[in-house]
């Protein structure tokens, strides 16, 4: 075995979503610079993704979409199949949330969020996937949550969609595995970018949960580069179904 490519994403075509910013622009940047050529999706920028690239001379070609409607996606996955002729790698990282209240949480929030969270996330995985059944290769990489086993506090609709992402996972794991597809999640504890900027600004919140992560720490959107680039690789070929925590060890203190 050689040991020395375990990680390596060389000559990947590898498709981000959420690109533009916190988990999704740090995947992107990290898998091309593992060696993949990376289709980045970003929603209301990608300028950003597109300067950092440039800067470390990266192989990464940037557009945006709204992926939470179905032309979106399916337009975003004509255009990757084009231009890079095909997807081994998906990262789904795309996300959003809604907080209020359960009792008077809108069913245009609920919509929203399981719009983007765990419909598309599923129509992207399908249409990629029978790209990947195809060949018989391909990763297939989703972004789950700390609330994917526990329940969080006003935000109902987040929380369901994340722990339906984990039902999405390992039943697409169980149907492909043994067609070449290793279909995974990561699930980030809590890391400082966009979506969690309300609790960060609230130091109550911040430092209550603070006090619950062993690592002494928030995360960074870096911190979970390893693992997606482990799920993309050949490292993780037997790796299937699995939902990786990546929080400092916050739900290690029960
Ligand atoms: N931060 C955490 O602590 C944490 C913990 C667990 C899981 N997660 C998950 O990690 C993923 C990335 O989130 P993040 O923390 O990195 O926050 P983020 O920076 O807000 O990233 C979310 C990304 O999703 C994009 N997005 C939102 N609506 C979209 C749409 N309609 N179409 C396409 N893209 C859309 C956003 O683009 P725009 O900003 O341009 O709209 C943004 O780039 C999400 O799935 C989130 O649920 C985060």
């Amino acid at each position: 075995m050689d040991v020395s490519s375990l990680f390596s994403l060389k000559d990947r075509m590898a498709l981000v979503t959420g690109a533009g910013s916190g988990i999704g622009q740090a995947i992107a940047l990290g898998f091309a610079q593992a060696g993949a050529k990376v289709l980045a999706v970003g929603h209301s920028s990608i300028e950003e993704t597109k300067e950092k690239a440039n800067a470390k001379g990266l192989d990464i070609v940037t557009i945006t979409a709204d992926l939470s409607k179905e032309e979106g996606v399916r337009s975003i996955v004509d255009f990757a199949l084009k231009t890079m002729g095909r997807v081994d790698v998906l990262a789904y990282v795309a996300g959003t949330i809604r907080r209020t209240p359960a009792e008077k949480h809108s069913l245009e929030d609920w919509d929203a969020v399981m719009a983007l969270n765990l419909r598309s996330a599923f129509l992207m995985s399908q249409l990629v996937g029978q790209d990947m059944l195809s060949r018989g290769y391909g990763k297939i990489i989703h972004i789950a949550s700390m609330l994917t086993f526990m329940g969080g506090m006003n935000v109902v609709s987040y929380a369901a969609s994340k722990s339906g992402i984990a039902g999405l996972v390992r039943t697409l794991a169980n149907e492909w595995g043994g067609r070449g597809i290793n279909v995974n999640a990561i699930a980030p504890g809590w890391i400082k970018t966009k979506l969690t900027s309300a609790l960060q600004a609230d130091p109550n919140r911040y430092n209550t949960i603070l006090s619950r992560i062993p690592a002494g720490r928030w995360g960074e959107p870096e911190d979970l580069v390893g693992a997606a680039i482990f799920l993309a690789s050949r490292a993780s070929d037997y790796v299937n179904g699995h939902i990786l925590v990546v929080d400092g060890g916050y739900l290690a203190r029960g």
